[in-house]
C-alpha cells in the first residue's frame, strides 16, 4: 500500500511559524512521525512539500499513477484553490484533507474549505497527529474498497 502525502504552502516553516497555532515540531519532525506511523502499518508514504499551487496539482495528477490514496494539507490553498479541488476530483484515488489546527475554530475565512467536499474526509485540530490519523483512515478506506 502506497500513500502520497502532500504539504502545501508555508508548511516548510513549521516549528518556527506561529508555534502557538501550529506547534513546535519542524516539518522534518512531522515527516518522521508520518513515516514511522506508516511503516508500522505496512504503508510506504512518499512525502512532498511545495509552496506552489501548480506543483501540488502536478503531484496530485502524478499520484494517480502509483498511489492508493492521497493525504493532503493544502495550507491556505484549502480556502480558495479551485485548481487543487479539480485535481483531487479528477483522480480516482481517495484523498484525505488534513490540518494541524482546527480551522473551524479560527477566522471565518478558514472555516471554508473548497477542497474538503471532494475529499473522503477531513481531519483537523490534532497537530501532527492529524497526519497519523489520516494515514490510518486512508488504510481503512483502501482496504474497505478492495
Ligand atoms: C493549515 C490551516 C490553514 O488555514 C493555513 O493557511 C495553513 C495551515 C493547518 O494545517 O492548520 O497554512 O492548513
Amino acid at each position: 500500500m502506497r500513500i502520497c502525502v502532500l504539504h502545501g504552502p508555508n508548511l516548510n516553516l513549521l516549528g518556527g511559524r506561529e508555534p502557538d497555532v501550529y506547534g513546535r515540531l519542524t516539518l522534518e519532525d512531522v515527516n518522521a512521525l508520518i513515516s514511522s506511523h506508516a511503516e508500522s502499518l505496512g504503508i510506504t508514504a512518499s512525502i512532498q512539500q511545495s509552496n506552489s499551487e501548480g506543483e501540488l496539482v502536478d503531484a496530485i495528477q502524478d499520484a494517480r499513477t502509483w498511489a492508493d490514496a492521497i493525504v493532503i494539507n493544502p495550507g491556505a490553498y484549502t480556502h480558495y484553490s479551485i485548481a487543487l479541488r479539480d485535481a483531487i476530483a479528477a483522480v480516482d484515488i481517495p484523498a484525505i484533507e488534513v490540518h494541524l489546527s482546527n480551522i473551524h475554530s479560527r477566522e471565518e475565512f478558514r472555516k471554508i474549505s473548497v477542497t474538503a467536499p471532494v475529499c473522503a474526509g477531513q481531519i483537523a485540530g490534532f497537530g501532527a497527529n492529524s497526519y497519523t490519523l489520516a494515514i490510518s483512515a486512508a488504510k481503512q478506506l483502501i482496504e474497505s474498497r478492495e
